[in-house]
């Protein structure tokens, strides 16, 4: 049996109530994961403009003293419940950072202020369990917004009662990493000795996400694979030498899926549910997605579809530039929904305006249509370059629509390539992030739908039936909050001998 922990998660975003990526989804799904194992979650984040499902929060009447470096500031908070659980969540209103509704963006309308913004964020945290008078065992940090949090308690709280507290730093994604110039450390109040290059400096830089990796009790990111890749020079984002250097303490956990949000049985937001019993509902679902993307309704066309922001993580122009070649060569329709690099908009425009029918773009980002595409599509397009975990490639398993992934990261660890002649697996791997490989999967993956049609329907029934639930996750981070505080009990217990 666990011990009941006290966790305090800090999150610069969190859903439902504002969510940017992937790590809005995770800091909301395990926290309400880990408060239904019975543990006292509870959640600090900033109060931005227009937040969603916030109608309950209720002010504070006492301010919350933030005390940075050489002044101290007062923030409002407000208290509100994590919906559909019971943990609590703080929300941090302070109009000079976050009267904006744009999480990584400051009132001046960039990311200037940000390294302000999130040292407010970070101590706020540490003073608020003063504040409220509770002592967290483990504060679980989520990338680099967070990254002086675990600082503030390896340096000023050091002989403090948040001194005690054990840190734990989840990597998402590396490739933001939070440069300020180094007039933040004072700002933040932090001593100046941890300004060095094996901490919080990367060539004159404040890095806070260095900063961070350096004084977590333990650090993890969200796969295994990926744990090991960030540790290479092509996968580090230049922070490879400190993850070597933590590497005893770092450890890769998968993300599970929300099963509340994402289950085609139960899924509200469908024309259709279905299971993997029955897959009739996902006929209709195919073609009001068909309807919906403008291409021609056709239950026997294969539709691939891509969910995902269009940066070059996601490996898009990969499938840009082959566009033209997979419309003329294959039966298939192709369903794009996304938003991001203006280049890629307009390429997929572009393609849709060339085929009609058959190429279907919608820029933007919708939740309703996310679900429709993962239900009404027959393939998952997701050629990341680079993936820490992704969430798409899950979903589209439970909703019997297999992916064709490239072999990185966590798109490694979750699907498994599909066995031809024997209808093994759960989807298709390529490893190569060239145009090509794209080309020649998505050939085999159309050939498998037209041809194998048995082996087909065995690749739906085998992702359908793979278990992606929070539980397992969850209780691997209650091992990693064990592990952080047998840790920092030991640190303590050498200092005092
Ligand atoms: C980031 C990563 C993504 C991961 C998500 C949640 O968005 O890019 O791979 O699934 O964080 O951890």
């Amino acid at each position: 049996m666990e011990p009941r922990r006290k966790i305090l998660m800090v999150a610069p975003e969190m859903a439902p109530f504002v969510k940017v990526g992937g790590l809005g989804d995770v800091v909301g799904a395990l926290s309400k994961a880990l408060d239904a194992r019975g543990h006292d979650v509870r959640i600090v984040m900033p109060k931005y403009a227009g937040l969603c499902h916030v109608d309950s929060a209720r002010p504070r009447n006492r301010p919350l003293r933030v005390r940075l470096g050489g002044h101290e500031l007062y923030a409002r908070l407000w208290d509100c419940e994590l919906p559909g659980s019971g943990a609590n969540c703080y929300l941090l209103e302070f109009n000079q950072y976050y009267e904006h509704a744009a999480v990584y963006v400051g009132p001046s309308g960039n990311e200037e202020h940000n390294g302000q913004r999130f040292a407010f964020l970070c101590r706020a945290a540490v003073d608020l369990c003063y504040y409220l008078d509770w002592i967290p065992d483990v504060v679980h940090c989520h990338d680099w917004a967070t990254g002086l949090t675990p600082i503030y308690l390896n340096t000023t709280e050091l002989n403090q009662p948040m001194g005690r507290a054990a840190s734990l730093m989840t990597l998402h994604n590396m490739h933001h990493q939070g440069w300020f110039h180094r007039d933040l450390v004072d700002f933040a109040g932090l001593p100046p000795s941890v300004f060095r290059s094996d901490c919080l400096e990367s060539m004159g830089e404040v890095n806070m996400l260095k900063g961070g990796v350096y004084h977590s009790t333990k650090i993890n990111t969200v796969s295994p694979t990926h744990a090991r890749e960030i540790q290479e020079p092509e996968g580090g984002g230049g922070l490879h030498h400190v993850l070597r250097y933590r590497a005893a303490d770092l450890l890769g956990v998968i993300n599970g899926v929300d099963g509340s949000e994402w289950n085609p049985a139960t899924d509200a937001l469908l024309p259709a549910t279905y299971s993997a019993n029955d897959l009739n509902g996902k006929a209709l679902c195919k073609a009001q997605m068909q309807q919906t993307y403008g291409l021609e309704v056709n239950a026997d066309i294969p539709v691939f579809a891509v969910i995902s922001r269009l940066a070059e993580q996601k490996g898009l122009d990969l499938l840009a530039a082959i566009g033209d070649r997979l419309m003329a060569s294959m039966k298939i329709q192709i369903a794009v929904l996304g938003i991001g690099d203006p280049e890629l908009e307009s390429a997929f425009r572009v393609l849709a305006a060339r085929h009609p029918g058959r190429f279907g773009t919608h820029i933007g980002f919708n939740n309703k249509l996310a679900h429709l595409t993962e239900a009404g599509a027959d393939f998952f397009l997701m050629p990341s370059r680079f993936e820490p975990c992704g969430l798409n490639q899950m979903y589209s398993m439970i909703y019997g629509t297999p992916p064709i992934v490239r072999a990185t990261g966590g798109l490694i660890d979750s699907v498994e390539q599909y066995i031809e002649g024997q209808g093994a697996g759960t989807g298709f791997v390529f490893q190569d992030a060239t145009p090509d490989a794209l080309y020649y999967t998505i050939g085999w993956a159309c050939s498998t739908y037209y041809d194998r049609p048995e082996e087909y329907a065995k690749l739906q029934q085998n992702g359908m039936q793979r278990d992606f639930s929070w539980d397992a996750s969850a209780s691997t981070y209650e091992d990693l909050y064990s592990w952080a505080v047998d840790a920092r009990n030991a640190a303590f217990a050498s200092k005092i001998s």
